[in-house]
C-alpha cells in the first residue's frame, strides 16, 4: 500500500449530512444525539456484542450502539483482523483510479476509510457513519495522519446523504445493520456517478464470527434485495474467508 504522505497536509473538514454543509465539531456535537445499537455473539477478532445498556435485537433489523469507540477500535482495528479481512486485496479489487471518490458507508473506526485514503489512487473518501463518536474518531485519525482526502460525514440511518456522487460505495459489515435496505440502496443510486459501483462485504452464514445468523445473508438474498433497489450483480469475489464480497452496478 502506498504511503500518501504527499496528501497529508492541513485539517480535514467534518460534514453534517443533515445540514449538508461543513460544521465545527463542537457544533456538531451539540446538534446530534447518539443513535443506534444491536447485539451479537462475542466475535473472534471483531466485537459484535451490544454495548452496555444498548437495545437488544429488534426483529426487523439490528440496533447496536457503537458509541464506545475505544472498545470497538480494539476490535475493528485489531491487527489480527487483517489476516481474514485482507484490506489491501479488497482495495486492489476495487480498482480505484486517481480522481475517483469512494463512500465508506458505516465506516466505524475508519479501518477501510484510512486505508482507502492512503491507497495508491488517493481517492476522495467519504467516511459515513450514523454514530457521532465514530465520526469524531475518524476526524481525529484523519487530522493526525494529515489525510485531507478523508472526509468524515455524520449521516442518518435511513439515507447515506452524500453530497457528492461517488464512484464506489463500500459497505463493510454494515449491510445487516441497515433497515429498509431496498429503500436505502434505491436512494443511494442518486449518489453514484455514471458507472458507479456498490460493494457489499458482509459475514457469510458459516463464518466463525459475525452477527447472529438471522442477520447473515446469502449472496442470493442480498442480490434479490438489491435487484428490487435497481442493481445487478457485476462481480462476486471469493477470496475473503469469512465474508461475501459482492459488487453491484445500477441496472
Ligand atoms: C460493524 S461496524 C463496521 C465498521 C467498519 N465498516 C469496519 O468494517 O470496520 C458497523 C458501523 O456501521 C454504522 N452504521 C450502522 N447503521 C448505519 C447506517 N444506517 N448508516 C451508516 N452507518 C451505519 C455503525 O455506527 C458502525 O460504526
Amino acid at each position: 500500500m502506498a504511503d500518501r504522505s504527499d496528501v497529508r497536509v492541513g485539517a480535514p473538514t467534518m460534514y453534517s449530512a443533515v445540514k449538508g454543509m461543513p460544521m465545527k465539531p463542537s457544533l456538531l456535537r451539540a446538534l446530534f444525539a447518539v443513535v443506534l445499537c444491536s447485539a451479537g455473539p462475542v466475535a473472534q477478532g471483531q466485537d459484535h456484542r451490544p454495548a452496555q445498556g444498548a437495545t437488544e435485537h429488534k426483529p426487523d433489523h439490528m440496533r447496536h450502539s457503537f458509541a464506545d469507540v475505544e472498545r470497538y477500535a480494539a476490535s475493528f482495528d485489531n491487527p489480527a483482523r487483517d489476516a481474514w479481512q485482507m484490506p489491501d486485496r479488497v482495495i486492489a479489487a476495487l480498482g480505484l483510479r486517481p480522481g475517483q471518490r469512494v463512500a465508506d458507508i458505516g465506516a466505524g473506526t475508519g479501518y477501510f476509510s484510512i486505508r482507502l485514503a492512503r491507497s495508491a489512487a488517493a481517492p476522495k473518501v467519504f467516511a459515513v457513519d450514523v454514530e457521532e463518536a465514530m465520526v469524531q474518531h475518524i476526524q481525529q485519525r484523519a487530522l493526525d495522519a494529515g489525510l485531507r482526502n478523508l472526509i468524515p460525514i455524520r449521516t442518518t440511518a435511513d439515507r447515506a446523504n452524500l453530497f457528492e456522487p461517488v464512484d464506489v460505495a463500500l459497505v463493510v459489515n454494515t449491510y445487516h445493520h441497515i433497515s429498509n435496505r431496498v429503500g436505502y440502496f434505491s436512494d443511494l443510486k442518486a449518489f453514484l456517478r455514471p458507472g458507479g459501483r456498490l460493494a457489499i462485504i458482509d459475514f457469510r452464514k458459516d463464518s466463525p464470527e459475525g452477527p447472529p445468523v438471522e442477520f447473515r445473508f446469502s449472496a442470493e438474498q442480498i442480490s434479490n434485495e438489491l435487484a428490487q433497489a435497481g442493481y445487478t450483480l457485476q462481480t462476486s469475489h471469493d477470496f475473503l474467508p469469512r465474508q461475501l464480497f459482492l459488487i453491484y452496478v445500477v441496472k
